[in-house]
């Protein structure tokens, strides 16, 4: 190639996922076990069977192949509210919401919104991949808040505090967490708010597995402060929470003030999500919360029923934290990296899973095991071979 690369571009590692699943297909070549993919974080099981009887409605209509509104088709967005109104008690209407290809691109609406090149994020650790990349192609500073193992890694207020310099616009959140699906704490978020407003910055809260905590009570109460969009960011994947990955389905969720920003940049990027993937997400809002909550007490089962099979005698991993959709997980292997470890770990027992320094500088050590991926009756054999590797 003989044109020019952004040297922003050339400094970032090449997509995790697509690394380990060029392992994958090597493997299936001279595969000892049949291999099992703990990689991704993506649901197993299908869509909702009324939501795609609705989808396939759609087709023969031929405004569905239309472009929409930037932002939305209205009574999606309204839908939408009335979701998280229903689900967080939100002070908020559809003028909030801006419907994105995917949480993905609803984070780099965010933060083209928030900075420029040379401003400052601080990115709570070990992050999500996909964040630390986009910010490094934006030449954004990454000031990274430290991982407290101890506590599963909730964030520390004070240590996030003190990372806050002139430059600093935002401070960015996985919650749960997205490698180790630890919860932050409403309490937290309620401080960690607060530090925005006393400096005058944006709280971006990823909330793209929040459908998998299973509580009586929301994961938070900002969103019923009505001035919540002086300093709230929120981004969401519906492709998690309704099975949808491949439709793209996402949002973002600010003030009006900062979607009408946000669209500038939504129009040269996407123009709009597809017409199809909004009229799923709106029938959706509307009938399937018993159908999320469902997934969510059998995701929440998979999760114990891993955390049992994985505190079994003889398992060297240790794990350090974990939740609905993820373990993340110490490897017994010193001396090895990660990605060392995630290659022995496919080579010798057929376990895709992701090396822990891809969310991180540090995290050598670790390696993040997925729960979506797989049904709790593979989960024993997965272990099984964990306990097995020396
Ligand atoms: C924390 C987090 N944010 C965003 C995404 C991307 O979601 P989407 O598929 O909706 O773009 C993922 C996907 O794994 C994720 O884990």
């Amino acid at each position: 190639m003989k044109c020019p690369v952004s040297p922003h571009i050339a400094k970032v590692n090449y997509p995790p996922i697509s690394e380990v699943k060029q392992w994958a297909a090597e493997y299936q070549h001279g595969k000892k076990l049949p291999l099992i993919d703990l990689c991704q974080a993506v649901p197993d099981y299908p869509p909702a069977e009324a939501l795609t009887r609705y989808m396939a409605t759609l087709l023969s209509d031929p405004l569905t192949s239309r472009y929409t509104p930037d932002e939305g088709l209205p009574h999606v967005r309204e839908a939408l509210a009335a979701r998280y109104r229903r689900m967080y008690g939100a002070e908020l209407a559809a003028g909030n919401i801006c419907l994105t290809i995917g949480a993905s691109q609803a984070f780099w609406l965010a933060m083209m919104t928030l900075c420029q090149a040379g401003d400052d994020v601080i990115v709570q650790t070990p992050y999500y991949f996909d964040h630390d990349m986009g910010l490094a192609m934006l030449d954004i500073r990454r000031l990274y808040a430290p991982f407290d193992p101890a506590n599963g890694g909730i964030p520390s207020v004070q240590a996030i505090s003190e990372l806050i310099t002139p430059r600093t616009k935002a401070i960015l959140l996985v919650t749960p967490s997205n490698p180790t699906g630890t919860v932050t704490p409403p309490e937290t978020l309620e401080l960690l708010y607060r530090l925005c407003e006393e400096n005058n910055i944006a709280l971006v809260l990823d909330e793209t597995y929040a459908d998998f905590i299973l509580a009586d009570a929301p994961p938070h109460k900002l969103f019923t402060n009505p001035e919540w969009g002086d300093h709230l960011v929120h981004i969401m994947s519906l492709g998690k929470t309704y099975s949808l990955t491949g439709y793209r389905a996402g949002l973002l969720l600010a003030s009006e003030r900062f979607i009408h920003q946000a669209l500038k940049a939504q129009d040269t990027m996407v123009v709009c999500q597809p017409r199809l993937t909004q009229m799923a997400i709106a029938f959706a809002a509307e009938n399937l919360d018993s159908w999320v909550r469902e997934n969510c007490r059998m995701m929440t089962k998979r999760h114990e029923i891993f955390c049992r099979e994985f505190a079994l005698p003889g398992n060297r991993f240790e794990l350090v934290a974990s939740g609905s959709f993820f373990g993340w997980v110490r490897h017994p292997f010193h001396g090895l990296t990660g990605r060392q470890a995630a290659k022995k770990m496919i080579d010798e027992a057929g376990l895709l899973t992701l090396p822990g320094e891809v969310f991180g500088p540090g995290f050598e050590g670790y390696l993040r095991l997925s729960l979506g991926n797989i049904g709790e009756e593979k989960l024993p054999e997965a272990i099984a071979r964990l306990r097995d590797l020396h």
